[in-house]
């Protein structure tokens, strides 16, 4: 799809049906390395069908890990061993994916040749200080003009360190961690609140070391990774915007099938709740050991209240704040503040977000460390809004403007394809089937 490609949202009455969701970006991310890094053939299903994934692939390949992908989402990955990358013929390119540029960077860190991390044009402006100081504290030296993307990551001997980041993050917590497995000597990690622990479950999943005490995370050295058959969850981070769609419109119920329950990123529901949504859990009965939680969510509208959230919630939060912003469409007040991570995400989130509200002609302002919402007026007028290359904007707004009164564009459309590719298609499908009278099915 071109950059300019543009989506036509017309309101919506309603969401009634059952879905499933692409694989979780997170988890797929982190299989996919430790895969490369273990001993032996690993086999994973439902891996995340979105750009950001595939990057993460392409790097593991231009490293010299042998990669076969199937259809929906079978991945096999022939493991090297710790330390037994090889050195790539060229650049890396993580693409838009921050995940894969700081998580490569950790590994890289601890092989003893040198290579080069680039991205697109968002991920060049993200800040990379905050993965750079602890693995140059380790003993690698990382090339990079204003602690931003290209990285030239010179690796080699390193040793364990005690790390406290003091942003909550669960890419620096990981990055660290990586290089940890490579290192002399224990390294730990102690976080100013909890971040998602997907990395923490793999290096288990994987046969490998991690011990966990309050907040502080730490890998010994002297490992070995062994393979693994695991299967993906659904991503509750894209889940979120039905979720939040059906939320808003009344008369709507959406369930998703397959989609991850880690506690670490679940805060979500509790926050529907609050807002007046009737939400269900029912939780999977897990595969293989080691496995991440998954079952089923059930959406159902009920009330819309305002909504507050709180600096303490933001962690748990993180990906899920754009989703959350779209409740306004119901016609009630959103505000968070404590968010300043979101201006250095795939786009300044707070500035994109409030332009784009407005433009679809919802009452929105900025804070320098979040956003407020006023709801107002009840049902907006609807317009045209621009995603600015950011997957998250381009489907909240597109949730929002389904409760508008007329039919709204959002520009940039495409930018979805980062985590969810076809989101738009499942959209009018969804839409289409919910608005047959008494329709509940399969979208
Ligand atoms: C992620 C961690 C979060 C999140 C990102 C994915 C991960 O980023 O926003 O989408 O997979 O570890 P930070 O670590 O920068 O908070």
């Amino acid at each position: 799809m071109p950059s300019s490609s543009v989506a036509t949202i017309a309101p919506a009455r309603r969401l009634r049906g059952r879905l499933r969701v692409p694989g979780d970006k997170s988890i797929s991310h982190r299989y996919a390395l430790l895969a490369a890094l273990a001993e032996g053939r690993s086999t994973l299903a439902n891996y995340s069908p979105g750009a950001d994934c595939r990057s993460t692939l392409a790097c593991l390949r231009a490293l010299g890990v042998a990669i076969e992908e199937g259809s929906a989402g079978a991945v096999t990955v022939m493991g090297r061993g710790l330390r037994g990358l090889r050195s790539p013929a060229g650049p890396l390119d993580a693409g838009n994916s921050g995940t894969t540029m700081r998580l490569m960077a950790g590994i890289l860190a601890g092989h003893p040749f040198s290579a080069t991390l680039t991205g697109d044009a968002s991920l060049s402006q993200r800040p990379m200080g905050r993965v750079i100081a602890p693995l140059a504290r380790m003993g690698a030296r990382i090339d990079a003009t204003d602690d931003r993307p290209p990285l030239v990551v010179h690796g080699g001997r390193l040793t364990g360190i005690a790390h406290r980041p003091a942003t909550p993050s669960a890419q620096v917590k990981s990055a660290v961690l990586l290089a940890g497995l490579h290192a002399d000597g224990t390294t730990s990690v102690t976080e100013p609140a909890p971040t998602r622990d997907h990395t923490e479950r793999a290096l288990l999943a994987f046969g490998g070391r991690c011990a966990v005490e309050g907040l502080t995370v730490s890998v010994p050295s002297g490992q070995r990774l062994q393979a693994r058959s695991l299967t993906v969850p659904g991503d509750l981070s894209s889940a979120a915007f039905w979720f939040v769609a059906a939320a808003v419109l009344p008369g709507s119920r959406v369930e998703v099938e397959g989609v991850g329950l880690n506690p670490s990123r679940t805060a979500l529901l509790g926050v529907l709740r609050r807002f007046g949504a009737r939400v269900e859990v029912v939780p999977g009965t897990p595969g293989e050991p080691d496995d991440e939680p998954r079952g089923l969510v059930v959406v159902e509208h009920d009330r819309a209240s305002d909504l507050a959230i709180r600096p303490d919630e933001v962690p748990g939060l993180i990906d899920e704040l754009p989703a959350l912003a779209a409740l306004a469409a119901a016609g009630v007040a959103v505000s968070v503040s404590g968010a300043g991570e979101l201006r250095v995400k795939e786009s300044d989130r707070i500035a994109v977000l409030v332009a784009g509200f407005r433009a679809l002609g919802i009452e929105a302002d900025e804070r320098a460390d979040g956003f407020v919402i006023s709801g107002r007026p009840a049902r907006p007028p609807g317009g045209v809004a621009d995603a600015r290359g950011d997957h998250r904007m381009a489907m909240a707004f597109a949730i929002a403007a389904m409760a508008a009164k007329r039919s709204s564009v959002i520009t940039g459309a495409n930018a979805v394809d980062v985590s969810y590719p076809g989101f738009f298609e499942t959209l009018d499908r969804f839409v289409a089937s919910s608005d047959k009278l008494g329709a509940f099915g399969h979208v």
